[in-house]
Order: C-alpha cells, then structure tokens, then sequence
C-alpha cells in the first residue's frame, strides 16, 4: 500500500505536468474533464490530502467543511484565486497556494492581442472574408484606429499589468497611466514611465484603453460600471483579461451598442462558460474563451508550480507560493 499523498486533480493538466506528479504522489485525474460539482467537490475534501482546483472550481464554505476533512492543501491551478474562500480556509486551517509569474507574460500577450484584434478590427474582418462578403481592397475598407501615442488605462498594476505597460509601450508605442490599490515605487514608475491616476473615474475618463489587470472578488465586483462606461471616451475601448464580474457587462452591452464606446475585447465573463447573449451579436467585440494563459509551455509552467508547492508541503517546508 503506498503512503503517497493522496492528491485530486479537479480537471486535466498537460501530460508532462501529470506524468510528473504521478512519480510523486497518488494522484486521481478527473479521466472526464469535466467540471466537479459542489457535492462531489465536498466529498474529495474527505478522500484526499490535497486538492488541485481550477478556476471552474467553486471551493467554498460548504465544500471545505466536508465531514472527516483530510485536505490540508488546496493547490490551486491558476494566478486567481477568487474562486476559493480563503477566509474559511484560513479559519478551517487549510493553506492554499497559487501559480503566480509563470502565466505573466503569456496573459500580457492576450491582453496586446485583444488590443490589436479591437483596433484593428481583426474578428470583423475575418468574418467578413469567411463569409465570403470581402469586395476587394479600398482606401476606406475597415478603417480601425492607431495605438501609437495613445494612452493605456491599466487598472490594477500587479505582474501582468506591468508586463502589458511593457510590451504596449516598447511594442506599440503607447504612453502607460494606471490605478492600483497602492502607487508603485518612483523606480517602478520610471521602468514603465508610468502616470499614477489617483481615481479609477479619471483614469477611465481620459485613457484611450482601458485594461483590467485587478483581482476578482466583492472590492471589484462591476467596478467597471454604467456609469464608469459613461465616462469612457467614445473613442475608448475596453479589455478584461482579469475576472469577468469586474464588468458589469449587461452595461456593456448597452454601451457597445449604443456605440458610447468604440470596442471592447474581452477573455472573461461574468458566468462563465456563459456569454451574455447582447455581445455575440455585436461586431465592436472581441470574444475569447478563457484563453489568458493557454500556451503549451505555461500550462505546463503553471502545473510544474503546483508541484513545487506540494512537494513544499508534504515535505514540511514552507509553501514557495502561500495565499493561505
Ligand atoms: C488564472 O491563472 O487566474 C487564470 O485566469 C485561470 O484561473
């Protein structure tokens, strides 16, 4: 009989991250991928010593207070964390690790992807030649707008915003402001030759794109609000690669079609996998399926992180990415 930890991967992870795990630990794979619902969530709290979940996972009072708990580590998959209820978690003494700075860059570039895509009207287009409509070119043909000189808006200016400035200010040509719950350091500042903006009103009020780069959670839940959308330029558009309940994006249905705003490309919604109806029928929109940090290399990075911090735990050493 092995006295391997007993570890639950709630979803599938790539197969190098999986084969490595399984030299180490007892690992059960969910052989379905699909998602676990809260009954089946609270009873693997009973059968395993940790716990592997993803974004799709919602861990909260009812799955951690299980009857004869085992799980002593919830080893989240994944930056955010929003989906875990780290306050019980740190009240039923379970810790709770992530999987910060390998997704980094990879979730900048979808963020300057989206801002490209929305600019330069990439979805439009391509729909327009697949189906067929494409007349030829002309001088006014699905004329998009520039981004150099224009100011990007990051809202939050942790680890993937600071790689956004970087890439949208040497790559793109555009000037960096942002809000943040506390102002970064002078030196910070002068990397990214950044403009702290005092209020998250003003901020959405004079920048050309405005990115989400801040956790999910009640502080930020809708704080990109009608109104905030109000104050946006007409020109202005809109990218969330963060949480989709940061938009309250009834509003920003109304926005993008009443034109009040130029566009908005968006990675994350508010009830994922669902989609507001409003936005798939909107051109000034760019839909991506959750797609952050999906690179072959960074998901296996991000499973090899989970790995490091259980072999950290198991071991008795001290987690290398503690939340909880
Ligand atoms: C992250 O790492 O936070 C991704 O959005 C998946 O959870």
């Amino acid at each position: 009989m092995s006295a391997r930890p007993r570890i639950l991967l709630t979803r599938r992870w790539t197969a190098e991250v999986e084969k490595h795990l399984a030299q180490h630990f007892d690992v059960t794979l969910n052989e379905g991928d699909v998602p676990m619902g809260a009954a089946q969530l609270r009873a693997a709290m009973s059968q395993f010593d940790a716990i592997c979940p993803t974004v799709t996972d919602r861990i909260d009072r009812e799955v951690m207070s299980a009857p004869d708990r085992r799980v002593r580590l919830i080893g989240n998959f994944g930056v955010g964390f929003n989906h875990i209820d780290i306050e019980v978690a740190r009240e039923l003494g379970i810790s709770v690790s992530n999987t910060p700075d390998v997704l980094t860059d990879t979730t900048a570039d979808l963020a300057i992807l989206l801002m490209l895509m929305v600019t330069r009207r990439a979805g439009e287009g391509e729909r327009e030649l697949r189906g067929g409509k494409w007349t030829g070119w002309r001088p006014t043909h699905m004329m998009g707008q520039s981004l150099a000189g224009k100011t990007l808006g990051l809202i939050g200016f942790g680890r993937i915003a600071q790689s956004t400035a970087r890439k949208a200010r040497l790559a793109l040509d555009m000037r960096i402001a942002y809000n943040g719950r506390r102002r970064a350091s002078q030196a910070v500042e002068a990397e990214h030759q950044a403009t702290f903006i005092d209020s998250v009103d003003e901020l959405v009020a004079t920048c050309d794109v405005i990115s989400l780069h801040c956790p999910g959670g009640a502080a930020t839940h809708h704080l990109i609000s009608a109104e905030r959308l109000r104050r946006m330029k007409p020109s202005a558009v809109l990218i969330n690669t963060a949480r989709g309940p940061v938009v309250d994006e009834a509003a920003l249905v109304e926005a993008l079609q009443a034109r009040r705003i130029a566009g908005a490309g968006l990675d994350v919604y508010e009830a994922e996998p669902k989609v507001h109806p409003g936005l798939l029928s909107l051109d000034n929109v760019v839909l991506l399926p959750h797609l952050g940090s999906a690179t072959q290399e960074t998901r296996t990075d991000m499973g090899m992180r989970v790995a490091q911090n259980l072999e950290a735990f198991f071991a008795g050493r001290p987690l290398r990415d503690p939340v909880a």
